[in-house]
């Protein structure tokens, strides 16, 4: 049988980000559902700040070409995304702008495989805010096909228990329950 592939990413490079904490979590998850899972981090896929003239003097940055093909690879995708006033991060949207470039069948690279996302942030709300806007992105933009199941975990500091698993049972049943979606989906794709 053809396995899932899942691929994880946080919109963090902080060393102690709570967003990479969820995607180490997802990572246990996905992998315990037997999923064939690789965890990025995108401190190793440096990117200048996208510019056209850039893009047309140099081409596309090399970290560009590696994430497409991370994405291209994988059936399912779980990004862990911090809020930032309302929205996700930079580092986020000019991953996505640089990779969403590189077209050399014409296709946007997030057209094929399935989409779930999730947020920690210390305020109340979870980082839901960001999500919504990440959300329209991939969906508006980039015609990702994204789950309308999202994980969002507030209290960032005191979320994760010493295992790395989340504090909450109800917020942990709504993360397992988007990696068994997501697994599920995935799964799919990679049988057709
Ligand atoms: C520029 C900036 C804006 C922020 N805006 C929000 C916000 O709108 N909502 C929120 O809950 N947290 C906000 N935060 C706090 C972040 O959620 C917090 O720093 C979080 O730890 C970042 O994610 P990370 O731990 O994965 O790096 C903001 C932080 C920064 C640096």
């Amino acid at each position: 049988m053809n396995t899932a592939k899942i691929l994880v990413i946080s919109g963090s490079t902080r060393t102690q980000s709570y967003n990479t904490q969820l995607a180490a979590l997802m990572v246990k998850l996905a992998a315990q559902k037997g999923a064939e899972v690789t965890h990025l981090n995108l401190v190793d896929y440096p990117l200048p700040l996208y510019n056209g003239d850039l893009e047309a003097e140099e081409g596309l940055p090399k970290a560009a070409l590696q994430l497409h093909a991370h994405f291209q690879a994988n059936h399912g995708v779980f990004i862990a995304s911090p809020e930032y006033n309302a929205s996700f991060t930079p580092l986020l949207k000019n991953t996505l702008d640089w990779v969403s470039r590189h077209r050399p069948d014409g296709k946007s690279v997030f057209s094929t495989g399935v989409y779930a996302i999730g947020a920690v942030s210390p305020g109340a709300l979870g980082g839901m805010r960001g999500l919504i806007q990440l959300r329209s992105v991939l969906e508006v933009g980039l015609g990702a096909l994204v789950l309308p199941e999202m994980v969002s975990v507030g209290g960032a500091a005191s979320a994760f228990d010493v295992h790395g698993n989340l504090a909450s049972a109800s917020v942990g049943a709504r993360a397992q329950a988007l990696v068994d979606r997501l697994y599920k989906e995935a799964q799919y794709q990679a049988l057709a």
